[in-house]
């Protein structure tokens, strides 16, 4: 079928997208270099899918390591998750993000360039929405950024539409990302966030499992059905999917094309926390809090250009994607160790 390169293969996401790759017959090679994961990772997708993946750790910004990695194997198409995302931290650190994740893709593209491999699936975030957008968001809207991790995903988009338009070989498909929730239905894969979660569901995971005593709700003042926060959460493996159906879609097309990956429906704060509770059965104490600085009232995505051009869409309810989330939480209890 393949051998496709997953950039960040042993994230969150990246190691759910290799499971997806492989169950749809490709072969995988990852390159890491484990800033925010664990190898561990390696092994889980191996016990869910019978097969080994090659791993190297390195550094997209080690451009040598990256070269001798498309020289050992035959990369037919490369999926980029490699970034650093955590929004506050890029605010107090901009020139770490903009140098890792804008510098790493860059780095990433020559070496793709110089070894004839055009097609790339690259991590974008509904983030490029900004604040002016109306819901549902559209992939022509306007893009735009309110913090650095904002900008290395307006920018990095911008620089996949250069590389197409100066090499009509190149084939990019940004995918842009709503909220991804969840974990492998074996219990086997899930997030693994360091120290407290910035993110609500693994938060909650954490109040459910009795490691935090109350989730805070950042505000019930929001122009919304309940008052607070509405999201599009989507289950990682259908994310991963989306990835595999983009990834067809784009050895088949040349030139950028940008894609959302949500589900089309958008649920309240309140909401993910009853759902969570149905799911573990425990009761989650709340308090509410102020609202968080930067945080908007709602975001969801219009899911039509994906099933059009992809002939994907998310399959997962709100149900399934906290039960998944829990059966992570309960067997590894430490994380992926
Ligand atoms: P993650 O941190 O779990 O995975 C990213 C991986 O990239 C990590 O394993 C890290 O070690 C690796 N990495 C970082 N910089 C690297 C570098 N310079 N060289 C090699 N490896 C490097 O995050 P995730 O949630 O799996 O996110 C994957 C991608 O999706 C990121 O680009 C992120 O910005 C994007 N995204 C995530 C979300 C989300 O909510 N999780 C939403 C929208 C977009
Ligand atoms: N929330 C709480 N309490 C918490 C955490 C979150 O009430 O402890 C609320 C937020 O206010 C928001 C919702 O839960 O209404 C979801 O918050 P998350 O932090 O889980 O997700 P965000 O939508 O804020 O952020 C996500 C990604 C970012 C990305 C952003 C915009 O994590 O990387 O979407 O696309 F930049």
């Amino acid at each position: 079928m393949g051998k496709i390169l997953v950039t960040g293969g042993t994230g969150f996401i990246g190691s759910h997208a290799c499971v997806s790759l492989i169950n749809a017959g490709y072969s995988v090679v990852v390159v890491d270099n484990l800033c925010n994961s664990k190898v561990e990772a390696l092994a889980r997708i191996q016990l869910i899918t019978g097969k080994q993946v090659r791993f190297y750790q390195a550094d997209l910004r080690d451009e040598e390591s990256i070269r001798q990695i498309f020289i050992d194997n035959k990369i037919d198409a490369v999926m980029h998750f490699a970034g650093l995302k955590a929004v506050g931290e890029s605010v107090e650190k901009p020139l770490q993000y903009y140098e890792n994740n804008i510098g790493g893709t860059v780095s990433l593209l020559r070496v793709m360039a110089k070894q004839k491999c055009h097609t790339i699936i690259f991590s974008s975030s509904a983030t490029v929405y900004g604040c002016q957008n109306p819901v549902p968001y559209q992939e022509e809207m306007p893009v735009s950024a309110t913090n650095p991790y904002g900008y290395t995903k307006v920018m990095i988009e911008q620089i996949l539409r250069d590389v197409c338009k100066s090499d009509p070989r190149f084939s990019a498909v940004a995918l842009r990302y709503f909220n991804p929730i969840g974990a492998h239905e074996s219990g086997l894969l899930g997030e693994n966030p360091n120290g407290i979660p910035n993110n609500l569901v693994p938060y909650i995971a954490q109040v459910a499992s009795g490691k935090l005593d109350h989730v805070n709700i950042y505000g019930n003042d929001y122009n919304t059905p309940d008052g607070t926060g509405v999201r599009d959460y989507i289950h990682v493996m259908d994310l991963a999917d989306g990835h595999t159906a983009a990834l067809a879609y784009g050895m088949e097309h040349s030139g950028f094309t940008a894609v959302n990956l949500g589900t089309g429906t958008g649920s309240s704060v309140l909401e993910v926390i009853r759902a969570y509770e149905k799911a573990c059965g425990r009761t989650i104490p709340i308090e509410i809090t102020k609202r968080r600085a930067g945080d908007i009232a709602a975001s969801y995505a219009d899911a039509a250009k994906a099933k059009e051009l992809l002939g994907w869409q998310a399959v997962s309810g709100l149900e399934k994607m906290c039960a998944d989330s829990w059966r992570f939480t309960v067997q590894n209890p430490n994380g992926m160790e």
